[in-house]
């Protein structure tokens, strides 16, 4: 199949192929998305092949406001979803509600539970209105790797898998949204992501965290994920009295080591293999899949991260860290 790479300012043909059943990638302001009509089972099972992706993981749905999520919901929307979606739609957060049984079974993979989100992003909005129904859509790369934060990266996971690709350049935020589960007393928060922990408490009160242990709550957070060609060792604090030695010693094991931390950058990287995400975590969120993604391409044989911060954005910054990693190193 050949792929075309669509500018924002020129959907129409997307949404005619979303409308036909087909796949487009398109920018949100977390991630990219692969997306397809929410509505069409046919079209939903597309994504899971193009993807590789496990048949047991559900589709988040992207809508435009709280009537349209209501819509999707089965019984009244719960006050917390309510709340959190005035607090912080259109943006990256997604609730969990019970789910409207004709919501088709792919999207939800089956649950009697549907993830909801409202994309702030105009290009999303656009696809969103035309096609006039909710688009379900996962992040557009290969299942397991790194999600794309450019259309590049979507290009190489997606070129000749999909008919278009919408670029709207390099996506705001660079990490998926929030997921909250609104079906539980209190809300639970399932995956950490664009809008802090701390917002959410904020809005809701008490938080539960989805504990590792136990049935897993958010099924896509039980596979690696985020993950280059490379094994992935983070180091999990920054003090660079514990990250020089650290360092130093890896790289006696892994002659062709790559690093990603926060800046200064630690000294003794060769090559050029490093990169920077910054010196706050609202940069690292921004940089961290890209920084992956391009230091992969230069055939480390690891890719050492450097990060300790959970403040803010740094949760879902270490959440993705830890679901890359092969190893992490206790310093
Ligand atoms: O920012 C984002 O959320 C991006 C953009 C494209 O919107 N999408 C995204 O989708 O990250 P995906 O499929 O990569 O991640 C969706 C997460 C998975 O961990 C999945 O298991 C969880 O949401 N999820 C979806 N439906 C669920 C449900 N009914 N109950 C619990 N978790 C659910
Ligand atoms: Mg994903």
């Amino acid at each position: 199949m050949e792929t075309i790479i669509l500018d924002t300012g020129d959907l129409a043909p997307a949404v005619e192929a979303l409308k036909a059943g087909q796949l487009v990638a398109f920018p949100t302001e977390t991630v990219y998305g692969l997306g397809a009509d929410g509505t069409n089972a046919a079209a939903c099972r597309r994504i899971f092949e193009a993807k590789g992706r496990p048949q047991d993981n559900p589709l988040i749905l992207h809508v435009l406001d709280k009537p349209a999520l209501m819509a999707l919901t089965l019984g009244p929307l719960p006050a917390a979803a309510a709340a959190l979606v005035e607090a912080f739609w259109p943006g990256p957060l997604t609730v969990v509600v019970r789910a409207n049984p004709d919501i088709p079974g792919a999207v939800r993979a089956g649950l009697d539970t549907v993830a909801v989100r409202s994309p702030s992003h105009p290009a999303a909005r656009d696809l969103i209105a035309g096609l006039g129904r909710p688009i379900a859509a996962p992040s557009a790369n290969l299942s397991g790797r790194p999600s794309p934060t450019d259309a590049g990266a979507v290009w190489e996971d997606m070129a000749g898998r999909i008919p278009y690709i919408v670029d709207g350049g390099s996506t705001h935020v660079g990490l998926e949204s929030t997921v909250v589960d609104c079906t539980t007393t209190p809300p639970t928060l399932l995956r950490p992501g664009g809008i802090g922990l701390d917002m959410v408490a904020s809005v809701v009160g008490e938080v539960a965290q989805a504990s590792g242990h136990g049935p897993v709550r958010a099924p896509g957070m039980k596979y690696r994920h985020y993950a280059p060609e490379a094994p992935v060792i983070w180091l999990d604090r920054i003090d660079p009295e514990a990250v020089q030695p650290a360092l130093a010693e890896l790289a006696r094991d892994y002659p062709k080591l790559a690093v990603i931390a926060p800046e200064p950058l630690p000294q003794a990287v060769l090559g050029g293999r490093q990169r920077s995400l910054g010196q706050d975590a609202v940069t690292a969120a921004h940089r961290l899949f890209q920084a992956i993604r391009q230091l992969d391409q230069l055939k480390p044989d690891g890719i050492v991260i450097v990060w300790e911060s959970e403040d803010g954005l740094g949760l879902a910054v270490k959440n993705r860290i830890e679901k890359a990693a092969t190893t992490r190193v206790r310093l």
